[in-house]
């Protein structure tokens, strides 16, 4: 059995023992828990987990199980199927995957600088609002990349009523978000400009990392928000970021999601999509009008 590090703490990486596909490990995972547990991801995420994931899933589940110090996944299938909110929050937290940077995918951040913003300001004139959704923020990167571009933008805002609305269904990443304090590993490749204009030093404990500015924060909202379920917000939102989430998703749920959206957009608003994902087949409300950008269609 070895170790590998990953971003959340360590992955067990089994090695199947049979042609049962149990593991030699502390747990077994039967071929028919791993189906149930994909079930039971899908329901509460809408993550479909592909044969593949049997070790990801392993991995990060057993976590569970010790912590909870229970004897097998049939006793953690039992207590996820009883459907107590704390555990099925633990449970939603250890499946998703939160990989994410800053400025990651750059074009999308340039076009809504050069091209999106100035058009919005001639657009939205009388009503001087702008509103955008990140959808599947993760740890805040992507949404403190956005509210540096509008912050970069400030003279033309000026007067503006701008918000931006950052979500995901994780908890634990959403916490870390509006907390706003990373490393500084993770700013390899941003202006030294924009990092002393963005973020302070702080100590952390033992170590020293940035802190996004009360100014940077005070631009974003976080809520946790599961896309599966309703969705509060009214819109419209001149910008929806939508990145490299539904590649996690079947296309059925994807059809759903895009619809939705299209619900809370007018025609002209834009959807940014992550570099692997596309509408193809999947909803003619918008048109690719750049590397995985996309303008909502007239109804
Ligand atoms: C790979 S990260 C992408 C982060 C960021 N959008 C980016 O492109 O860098 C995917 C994020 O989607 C979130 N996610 C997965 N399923 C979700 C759901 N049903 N509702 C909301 N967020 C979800 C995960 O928690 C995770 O933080």
């Amino acid at each position: 059995m070895h170790r590998g590090a990953r971003g959340r703490g360590y992955t067990l990486m089994l090695t199947p023992t049979s042609a049962t596909g149990t593991f030699a490990n502390d747990f077994q995972l039967s071929q028919a828990e791993f189906d149930r547990i994909r079930v039971l991801v899908r329901e509460h995420t809408g993550i479909a987990l592909s044969e593949s994931k049997r070790q990801l899933v392993y991995g990060r589940l057993a976590r569970r199980l010790r912590a909870l110090k229970l004897g097998s996944f049939s006793d953690y299938i039992l207590l996820l199927e009883k459907g107590e909110p704390a555990e099925l929050e633990e449970f939603t937290n250890a499946v998703t995957t939160n990989l994410t940077s800053f400025f990651r995918e750059p074009h999308h951040f340039e076009f809504l600088a050069q091209q999106m913003l100035p058009e919005a300001l001639k657009r939205n004139t009388g009503l001087r609002r702008l509103r955008i959704w990140c959808c599947a923020a993760s740890t805040g990167e992507e949404p403190y990349s956005i509210a540096m571009v509008l912050r970069e933008a400030q003279e033309s805002l000026k007067g503006w009523d701008t918000k931006l609305l950052a979500t995901d269904l994780d908890s634990n990443v959403l916490a870390h978000g509006k907390r706003g304090v990373y490393g500084h590993d993770r700013f390899a490749g941003m202006s030294s400009n924009r990092v002393s204009r963005f973020f302070d030093e702080v100590r952390d404990g033992k170590d020293n990392k940035l802190s996004a500015s009360g100014d940077l924060r005070s631009l974003v909202t976080f809520k946790q928000l599961n896309l599966m379920h309703e969705w509060p917000m009214k819109g419209p939102f001149d910008a929806i970021f939508c990145r490299n989430v539904i590649i996690y998703f079947d296309k059925d749920t994807q059809r759903a999601l895009f619809e939705r959206m299209a619900a809370l957009q007018r025609p002209g608003d834009y959807l940014f999509l992550g570099h692997s994902e596309s509408l193809y087949r999947v909803c003619d409300r918008y048109e690719l009008i750049g590397r995985t950008i996309y303008r909502r269609l007239p109804d």
